[in-house]
């Protein structure tokens, strides 16, 4: 249709129906509390982007590409110098010689590295399993591309007061994963360390999910963002260490694994991220991306380069987990204190904690896990997210006594969330 053809004599513009594709969409749940944080004045510790400075050694090098005139369209598969980066750091991880031309795709984030690998491999009518809670980019994309999400909740473990509970006690039900696979699964994504909840997945789960995959004959989308943000406590019965789906036997041949330089250098509006995986799917990745954003920004494809050579031999990697570490044991000292007591997470800058303790007003038609975040944002000042946004409808009961806050703020920044949190006990 011509445009004028869509104006009515008045000039009005004629109906306007959305395509399906994205007509059950709604604004992302970080714009209601950002408003609402706003509004309130309050500490937010909602959407999980770092308020702290990147290091200077990423920040310098941008600039540096800037001003040397990196400014031009680079590979579409990803900046030379950055494939070669990544595929010297990671082929030790991965137990095997990366390709930097041909296994590894640099994407507009992770966000469209799970978006082009989706576009690249579900056919209309495909199902893709997910566990929840969920990186709600994933049931999205899957919709985008014709395909059809299944969800597979892992069980949730009510923290209690006095009584520790961690993220490796919300065990997978596998029997319930299993039942989940049909005919028609072509993918499982795979999030470790696990957004909202902090799980680091254990060898064992890892192993068993990789029986399943090659039971079944699926391909997984291994989403390790949070990679390097791993907490090896002391004194816990199993290690905790972040295991790569890839580097199991035969995953490499049927896994993605994505990685996020947001996340990684504390930079998360540059939107540089990647795909690792064989070959052909990479190639197939590639020819999805070439139509989406085509390439991405030069000079920080340079910059986060610059990064991944220099960040092995400072030891940057391991700096970043001590940090945040330190960080989520004083938010968890802080939410032990005031009663919101927390599921301890192993890995990712996120935390679950139990709000029943909260006698927040009920609101009809609203989902209890909704009205104590929006509660606890205008009474308290410190803002959260109601962790149902990361399940479907059918299992979002299952958060009703839950919120997620996030720790990769300054210090002060956390110190300020807790001395308001303490109002909760001063009354
Ligand atoms: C699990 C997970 N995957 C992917 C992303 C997106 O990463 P990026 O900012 O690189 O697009 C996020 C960001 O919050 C995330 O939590």
């Amino acid at each position: 249709m011509q445009a004028n053809q869509a104006m009515t004599e008045a000039g009005v513009s004629a109906p306007f129906r959305p395509a399906n594709r994205v007509s059950t969409f709604t604004p992302t749940v970080f714009a209601e509390y950002t408003a609402l944080a706003i509004e309130h004045n309050a500490v937010n510790l909602g959407q999980g982007f770092p308020n702290f400075p990147a290091p200077d050694f990423v920040k310098k090098a941008a600039q540096d590409a800037i001003g040397a005139d990196l400014n031009q369209y680079t590979r579409s598969a990803g900046h030379l110098r950055l494939v070669n980066a990544l595929a010297k750091v990671y082929s030790p991880l991965f137990n095997r010689d990366l390709n930097p031309l041909t296994e590894i795709v640099v994407t507009d984030g992770a966000t469209e590295a799970i978006y082009a690998t989706i576009q690249a491999l579900i056919e209309p009518g495909d199902e893709v399993i997910m566990l929840e809670p969920f990186y709600d980019s994933y049931p999205a994309s899957v919709i985008m591309a014709g395909g059809t999400p299944v969800y597979v909740s892992i069980p949730p473990v009510a923290p209690e007061a006095g009584k520790q509970i961690s993220a490796a006690d919300w065990a997978i039900d596998f029997a319930a994963l299993e039942a989940a696979f049909s005919e028609r699964t072509r993918l499982l994504i795979l999030n470790t360390p696990q957004n909202a909840l902090g799980k680091v997945y254990s060898r064992t789960e890892l192993e068993r999910i990789a029986q399943l995959a090659q039971k079944y004959d699926v391909l997984v989308l291994a989403d390790e963002v949070y990679e390097w943000m791993v907490y090896p406590d002391a004194g816990r019965a199993a290690a905790i260490e972040h295991v790569r789906l890839a580097t199991l036997p035969g995953m490499w041949e049927r896994t993605i694994t994505l990685g996020s330089a947001g996340k990684t250098f504390s930079v998360t509006g540059w939107k540089v991220g990647w795909a690792i995986a064989p070959a052909p799917i990479a190639h197939a990745i590639l020819m999805g991306h070439q139509w989406i954003p085509f390439t991405v920004a030069t000079p920080l494809q340079e910059a986060v380069a610059v990064g991944m050579e220099v960040a092995p031999q400072e030891g940057y990697f391991a700096w970043l987990g001590q940090m945040y570490q330190k960080k989520r044991d004083m938010l968890l000292d802080v939410l032990n204190q005031v009663g919101l007591t927390p599921v301890i997470p192993d890995g990712s800058y996120f935390i679950l904690a139990d709000s029943s303790t909260l006698d927040v007003p009920a609101e009809p038609g609203v989902l209890r896990d909704v009205s104590a975040a929006r509660w606890l944002t205008r009474e308290v000042g410190v803002a959260a997210i109601p962790p149902s946004h990361f399940y479907s409808p059918a299992h979002q009961h299952l958060t009703n006594n839950l919120i997620r806050l996030c720790f990769c703020k300054t210090d002060e920044m956390l110190e300020a969330a807790a001395e308001r949190l303490q109002r909760l006990v001063k009354g």
